[in-house]
């Protein structure tokens, strides 16, 4: 294990095996809808590429861009959504919306997020993260599907970055607070 972190919280086997079963939950919800995946960049790409290949529906996946955090550990409260990179919002007018997210902390994001999307109509908006802190939670938001409730720690891998490191591990670890501090 790398000298940063404190300890592993969420190993890859773990990670797996959750993930298949959120893949079999989705499938069953959305048999017969028109599923649109909106994977929320940067920190959800690890995930959502796992995820999708869990749900066995015929659905599109799209992207989008959103930020609070700059290279800081702490939120800036300020969220900076970008239009969606790979596609015109009207287009999820009637369509059923999975946003998909790596984690939700004080749910600042989600609820912008959230917001934004529904001012274009879909048929439905659900959130599914695979991280949930929900101890941290400043706004009301909950998510639909969650992977894991996670500990009030800073914590990195499987997409999540801290100043863009770390996203590649196959793991989910706390990093050490003396790294971000
Ligand atoms: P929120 O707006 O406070 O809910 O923050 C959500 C965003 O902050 C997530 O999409 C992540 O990009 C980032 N974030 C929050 N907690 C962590 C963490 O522990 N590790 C890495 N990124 C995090
Ligand atoms: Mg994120």
């Amino acid at each position: 294990m790398n000298r940063d972190f404190k300890n592993i919280l969420f190993s890859e086997e773990r990670i797996k095996e959750r993930v298949a079963q959120l893949g079999v939950e989705i499938t069953q919800s959305y048999s017969g809808s028109s599923l649109m995946l909106i994977g929320v960049l940067k920190g959800s790409f690890v995930f959502l590429a796992d995820l999708a290949r869990s749900i066995d529906l015929d659905c599109e996946i799209r992207f989008m861009s959103a930020s609070s955090y700059g290279t800081s550990a702490v939120s800036s409260g300020e969220v900076n959504i970008k239009e969606p990179l790979d596609f015109n919002v009207r287009q999820i007018a009637g369509r059923d919306i999975l946003l998909v997210e790596d984690i939700i902390d004080s749910g600042i994001t989600m609820v912008e997020l959230r917001e934004f999307f529904s001012a274009f109509n879909p048929a439905s908006l659900k959130i599914c993260t695979l991280l949930d802190k929900v101890s941290r939670r400043e706004v009301p938001i909950k998510s639909d599907y969650a992977g894991f409730i996670c500990p009030d720690e800073f914590v990195v891998g499987y997409g999540l970055d801290y100043a863009e490191r770390y996203r590649n591990l196959p793991y989910i670890a706390a990093l050490k607070p003396e790294e971000y501090s």
